[in-house]
């Protein structure tokens, strides 16, 4: 049977998620999808209208189908971890079982195991601000959505995933290079997610066959990457230096990660993978 994937982090069609869901559908998974409440609405929405339809597109001609979307919200485990005024929001009041366990519990239910999981969400909110200008709480919160969500989610789907399973998350260079105005601690968060992409390719290796890798990507004009207010900078500044002189595509790291997830990674796990045309190797720019 085919593999089945639950992809956390999607919430319109130009992420990495949406990229590396395609690549997964492409190879011929099922694609489960979990998406952050507060913009669960108009994603559903919009992939009902057929706003999506074009970029639903595989390379054999067929259409993407996500099987289904959960909203997701990965700062939080179970119910007793969410304050009353997230509890009252009207955004959040209209969905259901959107912790990270609930989620987990649904998917079960649902579907009985994953073979797949991948991580392709992050928030700091302070990241425009220098990591000596970040209050703890930025900080904490910036560890909670992009770090510790990642942990919770692998603790939580690792009993109900197929041994042989992969996971994979998404990184960035700014956890071991300087990159200003990568702020808000949302550096030390990567930098807390690729090592412990290491512990716990270890822990879910030797306890349930699962492997663990992080894919370290190069800059890509997402929701998220706009927010951060220097990504065409840092696209131009990877088309002059690094050793490939051509932007990077989504469906690059997609395919990445879809050779990740499959047998023939079967070996590798604890690993970054860097999918950003070589820039890392770069020491100084030329
Ligand atoms: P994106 O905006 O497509 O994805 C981020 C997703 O995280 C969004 O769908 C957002 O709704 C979701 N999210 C935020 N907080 C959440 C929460 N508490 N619970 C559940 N979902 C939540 O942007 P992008 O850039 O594709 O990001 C995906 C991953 O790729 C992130 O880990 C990011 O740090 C990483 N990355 C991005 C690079 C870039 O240049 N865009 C470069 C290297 C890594």
């Amino acid at each position: 049977r085919g593999k089945r994937a639950f992809i956390a982090g999607i919430a319109d069609d130009n992420g990495y998620g949406w990229a590396i869901a395609k690549s997964l559908a492409a190879a011929g998974a099922e694609i489960l999808v979990g998406t952050w409440v507060p913009a669960l609405n108009i994603f559903e929405s919009s992939l009902r209208r057929g706003k999506f339809d074009e970029s639903r597109k595989l390379p054999d001609g067929s259409l993407m189908e996500i099987t289904k979307v959960y909203p997701l919200d990965a700062v939080y485990d179970n119910p007793e971890d969410v304050p009353d005024d997230v509890k009252a929001n009207k955004r959040y009041a209209g969905s259901s079982n959107w912790t990270v366990q609930e989620v987990v519990e649904s998917v079960k239910q649902d579907f009985g195991s994953i073979d797949i999981l991948v991580h392709s969400l992050a928030n700091g909110p302070e990241v425009s601000k220098p990591l000596l200008e970040t209050s703890r709480n930025g900080y904490l919160a910036a560890i909670s959505a992009s770090s510790y969500s990642f942990v919770s989610l692998l603790k939580h789907f690792v009993p109900i995933m197929n041994p042989g399973g992969a996971s994979i998350s998404l990184t960035y260079i700014a956890s071991e290079r300087i990159i200003p105005g990568y702020g808000g601690g949302m550096s030390s968060a990567k930098a807390a997610l690729e090592s412990d992409t290491q512990v716990l390719a270890f822990e879910a290796g030797r306890k349930h066959k699962i492997r663990v890798n992080t894919i370290s990507a190069g800059p890509l004009r997402s929701r998220a990457a706009k927010a951060i207010g220097f990504i065409d900078m840092m696209i131009d500044y990877s088309s002059a230096n690094a050793p490939l002189q051509k932007e990077l595509s989504a469906e690059e790291v997609g395919n990445a990660a879809a050779f990740l997830a499959s047998p023939l990674a079967s070996a590798i796990t604890g690993a970054v993978v860097y999918v950003d045309n070589g820039l890392n190797a770069m020491g100084v720019g030329v």
